[in-house]
């Protein structure tokens, strides 16, 4: 038996939501006064939706990640107890920063130092270490001179920072590199790799945690063969619908709301492993039910955040989107992007892809090559190693595709469900003549 599409799942999950909450039908006016019986059903309220779904800041150790326990062992394991290196890598809004928040929390529980910098597009390996030092707490090293000559003046080689890192006075000294893809200058990867191989191979207290946006370990720090060895590689998978599940239950629980499971597989759907659009959902859900002062999120605030969500898109990704599909006018293009917009991707975000002369299939739906071709080259797609398998290189672009289609598919089960209505109220009338 065929598999029913994504979209046809997800709009038979609209017609069910809709056939069950009729009473809320799509109006976004309706009462704002709690009803006893949702008040009775909510839980009590502990936060407000702004702290608990944090869609544009990385999490602190004051909010709980979900999942992430495999690779935050990993990471402590290497940077703890194997003197290892760590790079921890993936696409934009994984939850590098957030673990990387997690990490620090936890090192320095255990006693060791961290200090952090966060590179933009003009660091360079100067820039990035006296940053670094300049967050070194004044009583650890030991130097009578002040922070700013803590390392030499001028231009600073591996070399300065394997003496800086004698003159410590803390066993252990991790530092976090984050946004490690910004730095534009290539030397800054090299001399990185050589103090690595420096501070590994005379076993000086110095690690480094270095996080950045890549699909690969060679993208974030370049081809260094000779540390390959020192590094521990962290790739930050997507996370499951499980934890994704979590995330929405748990946060409903905190501010006093209940997510429906139909709507939970909504946001699924939508989110598609990506915490940062896991929590976007589960902010606008939740200030739209809030608004409308009941306690359990439903389909009239899926419908009005699918809409600010496709309205909020206007300026930037609605303008290429417009521009990739000539206005919506090439269904094949359409038609490819909602094909790589909704197959099945592996943990890393990966979707199988295979061609056959001036056919590609991706999720058994067939397309013209030249269309995928055309994603491939403005980076919208993105070839792997292995070559049946594509890799998303524009997730934003992604989503209104999704959000797109899903509305479409909203109205379409709306009319349909309104149509079972004008049908259950002929038979009614019909029954009653
Ligand atoms: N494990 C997680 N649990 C809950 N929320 C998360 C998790 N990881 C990331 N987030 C959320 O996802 C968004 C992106 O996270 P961030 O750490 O900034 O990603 P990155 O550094 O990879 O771009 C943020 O809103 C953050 O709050
Ligand atoms: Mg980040």
């Amino acid at each position: 038996m065929r598999r029913p599409s994504f979209l046809a799942r997800l709009a038979e999950a609209w017609r069910s939501l809709f056939g069950s909450a009729r009473r809320t039908e799509l109006r976004p006016e309706m009462s704002r006064a709690r009803s006893p019986a949702a008040a009775r059903r909510a839980p009590r309220p502990s936060a407000s939706a702004t702290e608990i779904f944090t869609p544009t800041r990385p999490r602190t150790a004051r909010r709980k990640l979900v999942g992430r326990a495999p690779e935050l062992a990993r990471i402590l394991d290497a940077l703890r107890h194997d003197g290892a290196h760590v790079v921890l890598y993936s696409e934009r809004g994984r939850g590098k920063t957030s673990l990387a928040n997690l990490v620090a929390t936890k090192l320095r529980a255990g006693g060791i130092v961290v200090v952090r910098h966060a590179c933009e597009a003009d660091s360079d390996y100067d820039t990035i270490f006296r940053a670094l030092a300049a967050d070194l707490p004044h009583t650890l090293v030991a130097s009578a001179a002040g922070e700013e000559q803590w390392l030499p003046a001028g231009p600073l080689r591996p070399q300065d920072i394997a003496d800086f890192a004698n003159r410590l006075a803390c066993p252990q000294l991790v530092c976090i590199i984050d946004e490690f893809d910004r730095v534009r200058d290539e030397g800054t990867r090299t001399r990185l790799a050589d103090t690595i191989k420096l501070l590994s191979d005379t076993a000086r207290p110095v690690q480094f945690m270095i996080v950045g946006v890549a699909a690969t370990l060679e993208h974030i720090i370049g081809q260094h063969p000779s540390i390959q060895r020192n590094i521990v590689p962290v790739h930050l998978p997507l996370l499951s619908d499980a934890e994704i599940t979590a995330m929405l239950v748990d946060g409903g629980r905190e501010i006093g709301l209940t997510f429906g499971q139909q709507v939970i597989l909504f946001v699924l759907g939508l989110a598609r492993g990506m915490p940062y659009m896991a929590q976007l959902l589960g902010l606008r859900l939740s200030q739209s039910a809030l608004n409308r002062g009941a306690g359990e999120v439903d389909a009239t605030d899926l419908a009005l955040c699918i809409d600010r969500m496709i309205d909020d898109a206007q300026s930037g990704i609605g303008l290429r989107y417009a521009e990739i599909t000539s206005g919506a006018r090439d269904r094949d293009m359409v038609l490819t992007l909602r094909a790589v917009a909704t197959a099945p991707q592996d943990r890393f975000g990966c979707l199988q892809a295979t061609r056959d002369g001036a056919t590609a299939t991706i999720d058994r739906q067939r397309v013209s090559v030249a269309s995928v071709d055309r994603l491939l080259d403005g980076g919208i797609l993105q070839p792997t190693a292995d070559p049946t398998l594509l890799r998303i290189g524009d997730r934003p672009l992604m989503y209104h595709v999704l959000l797109l289609a899903l509305r479409d598919s909203v109205a379409t089960a709306a009319e349909r469900a309104r149509a079972d209505r004008a049908t259950d109220l002929q038979s009614l009338g019909a029954a009653a003549d």
